[in-house]
Formats: structure tokens, sequence, C-alpha cells
């Protein structure tokens, strides 16, 4: 692959597939945003949008820039589309049949060659390709949330991933602005594999009173330099997708300490499920997920 733009067509306009689109159209390829209906294409351009016009208040855009951006942005609700696209990135809810009926289709629609990555967490990519008559040019591309803003995303290959597919996501990759580590096509595969259990164990401290939300933080932040607490975190990535990942982990791999502590399910009952709802471990004014 060469720096040239490409078309990248990105499937779910949720949290993750806004995020994915920003980061494309934000590195100058020509975006492409898929749903199911027009309002939640538009809740994913107005995300875009959003996205952009704060980086401009920033300064980390001019308003030239930004319309450069906008305007490398469409939104379409017929999966046909997206013929054009080089690559595609599925963002789509984390069930298996539906990203495999997803992937079939997209074999009438798009070339042979195009790449098609899956943003899954915890489904394998093998059985996410076997819904391609083509599973050789399938790849697992895990991108951290919020996509925008963290650098990493993870590689796993599936079973039947050529070469050629594994090398044009890395060069992909690289062009875009990510950082990919390659990892094996296992649940969780690297991050969620340490992160869960670890923001699990977080939760346990919480509810046996060793610390507080602000001190667990503030101990993480201040002695591990990682740049958010456990409880910042959370809040962003949201309960009910927490309590989802832990649990899908916990199903396949066996552990206990990928299952889900009680705190998070009366999180989830009682609603405070994060920045999203105003209210989680901490409470909120803006419900925007995060900053440009
Ligand atoms: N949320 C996270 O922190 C996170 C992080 C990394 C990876 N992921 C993965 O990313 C994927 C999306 O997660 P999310 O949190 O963005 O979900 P979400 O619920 O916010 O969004 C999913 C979107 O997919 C759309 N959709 C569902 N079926 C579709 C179809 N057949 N065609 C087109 N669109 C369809 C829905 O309308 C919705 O807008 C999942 O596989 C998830 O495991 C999530």
């Amino acid at each position: 692959m060469t720096d040239t733009p490409r078309t990248v067509a990105v499937i779910g306009a949720g949290t993750m597939g806004s995020g994915i689109a920003a980061v494309m159209a934000g590195a100058g390829q020509r975006t492409i945003l898929y749903d199911l209906t027009e309002d939640r294409v538009q809740r994913g351009i107005d995300f875009v949008h959003g996205f952009v016009d704060k980086s401009v208040r920033l300064g980390k855009r001019t308003a030239d820039q930004a319309e450069a951006v906008k305007s490398s942005l469409v939104g379409v609700t017929d999966l046909g589309e997206l013929a054009s696209a080089d690559v595609v990135v599925e963002a789509v809810f984390e069930d298996l049949q539906v990203k495999k009926d997803l992937f079939a289709q997209l074999d009438d629609i798009v070339s042979d060659r195009t790449l098609l990555h899956t943003n899954t967490s915890t489904l394998s990519v093998t059985a996410i390709a076997a819904g391609s008559r083509l599973p050789e040019r399938v790849v697992g591309t895990h991108y951290c949330n919020p996509a925008p803003l963290m650098k990493l995303v993870e590689l796993a290959d599936g079973r039947h991933t050529a070469s050629w597919a594994h090398d044009a996501t890395l060069d992909f990759l690289r062009t875009i602005g990510k950082t990919s580590v390659v990892t094996k096509d296992r649940p969780g595969f690297i991050l969620n594999r340490f992160l869960i259990p670890w923001e699990n164990s977080c939760i346990r401290a919480l509810e046996s009173g060793l610390g507080t939300v602000e001190s667990i933080d503030a101990a993480v932040t201040g002695a591990l330099g990682h740049p958010m607490g456990p409880f910042r975190l959370l809040d962003i990535v949201g309960m009910d997708v927490h309590w989802q990942v832990a649990m899908r982990l916990y199903e396949q791999l066996r552990d206990p300490r990928f299952a889900p502590p009680p705190m998070v399910e009366r999180m989830i009952a009682a609603g405070d499920l994060g920045r999203k709802t105003g209210r989680g471990f901490y409470t909120y004014d803006d419900t925007a997920l995060f900053g440009a």
C-alpha cells in the first residue's frame, strides 16, 4: 500500500465506529460511515464534527483543516455504497452472527482485495472471518476507546488471514498514525487479558473499603504514571460495556478474575453507566465522552 488516501468504510456509528471514523477522516482518508438508520449515521457524523470543531478550539487544527476533515466524511445507510472501499472496518454490536452475516454480504459488494477489519473485543477473528468467502483478507484490528485519542491498535490474524492482508493492515495502521502490536486470535487479545482483571480488582478494592474512588485513582495516576485512574477510565468505557466484555471473557477463560464484581451490576441497575449517563463513579455535567 502507498500513502495515498484510500477509501475507508466504517460499519457501525456507535462509540467505536464514530471514533474510528474520526481517526480515518482526520488522517485524510475518504471515509464512509455506514449504519442501519439515518439517525445513527447522523449521530456518528455529529460526533466527528464536534470532535473536529473542538480540536480547532484547542488549536490542534486550523478551520480549513477542520473543513477538509469534515468534507472527507460521508454517511450512508445503503451497504451497496461501500463498493469503492479499499478497507472496511467493522464496529457493530459484539454479536458473532451479526458480524458473520455482514462479512458475507460484503463479499458481494467490495472487491476481493478489499481488507476487511473487525474491531471485535472478545469474539474470535477466525469465527467472524468464516462468514466471508475470502477469510484470507479478514484481520482483527482492536482499537482502544476513545479511538481518536488512543494510539494503540492490536492486530490479530485469523487462522486463514493471508500474509498480504496482515502486511497491508500494518502498513495501513501506520499511515493513519496508529501504533500496532501484533497479538494472537485469543479471547481478550493482549490488553483486555490484563486490563479487565486489573479493573475488577480496583472495583473490589473499592467494594472492600480499601480506598475511595478518588484515592484509588490518585494512587494509580501518581504511582504508576497512568494518564487516568481506573474509575475515570471505567466511566469512559461505560459499566454496561465493561460488564459485557468481562462476562464474555469469564465465560471463555473460566478465570474468576474476569467475573464482573457485584458493584458493576448494581451500578448498571441504577443507570449509573458512566459519562454517557452523567453519573458513574463520578458525576458529570457534560455527557460528551471526551475532548479533542
Ligand atoms: N466500547 C468499547 O470500549 C470498545 C472498545 C474496543 C472494541 N469494541 C468493539 O467495537 C464494536 C462496537 O462496539 P461499540 O461500543 O461501538 O458499540 P455501540 O453499541 O456503541 O455501536 C454499535 C453500532 O453498530 C450498529 N449496528 C449493529 N448492527 C449493525 C449492522 N448489521 N450493520 C450496521 N450497523 C450495525 C448499531 O446500530 C450501533 O450504532 C464491538 O465489537 C465491541 O466489542 C468496543
